[in-house]
């Protein structure tokens, strides 16, 4: 039998299957302890409550998955999907791609995050979410590259500040590659 999809297709183009080299930022190790640390914050700051997780898609679900599990404690969760409305626009304005299926009114909400380069996406995203009416909003970044902000931005939870690399892994992605790594790595020009 042959298929487009099947054993007898063609072998990818060379430039499809291309990785550049990664250099190692933070090991799995240290990324693990930190997140059991922001779990343990998040624990003792929701205690009697249960919030709601907001985790974008598609870079904050590792983060968002090794979360809720360290933080051990009654939440819901739910996920949403955006695209930058102009790239290359400085405006942040995103489009909702996939929404969430959560009502927000009169609950609390934490936004999950993979990084925070300029803030511009979090920021428009916090004022779109907050619209909504919850109770409280809070926000948590795996990682702050805080020399790239262009708008202030709060993120009350934060795992790692970094200087201004791009870094892939543990969720984040170059080219949708890479977001399988345990550790965070800076990619190679
Ligand atoms: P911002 O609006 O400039 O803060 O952009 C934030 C988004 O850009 C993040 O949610 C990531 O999807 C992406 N991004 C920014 N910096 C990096 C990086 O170093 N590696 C991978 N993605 C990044
Ligand atoms: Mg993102």
């Amino acid at each position: 039998m042959t298929s487009a999809d099947g054993p007898d297709r063609e072998p990818a183009p060379p430039e499809a299957e291309e990785r550049r080299a990664v250099r190692l930022l933070v090991d799995e190790e240290a990324v693990q302890g930190r997140v059991a640390e922001l779990g343990a914050e998040l624990r003792a700051d929701y205690q009697g409550l249960e919030p709601i997780l907001v985790s974008v898609l598609r870079g904050g679900v590792v983060f968002l998955a090794d979360l809720v599990r360290a933080a051990a404690m009654p939440c819901l969760v739910d996920f949403m999907a955006i695209s930058r409305f102009d790239a290359s626009e400085d405006t942040g304005v995103v489009r909702i791609e996939k929404d969430l299926e959560l009502d927000l009114s009169g609950a609390h909400v934490l936004v999950v995050e993979d990084i925070v380069d300029t803030g511009l996406t979090l920021h428009y995203l916090q004022d779109l979410l907050k619209a909504r009416d919850p109770k409280s909003m809070k926000t948590a970044c795996l990682l702050s590259k805080p020399s790239r902000r262009k708008v202030d931005v709060q993120v009350e939870y934060i795992g790692f500040t970094i200087e201004d690399y791009f870094v892939v892994g543990y969720g984040l992605d170059y080219a949708e590659k890479y977001r399988n790594l345990p550790f965070i790595a800076i990619l190679e020009q």
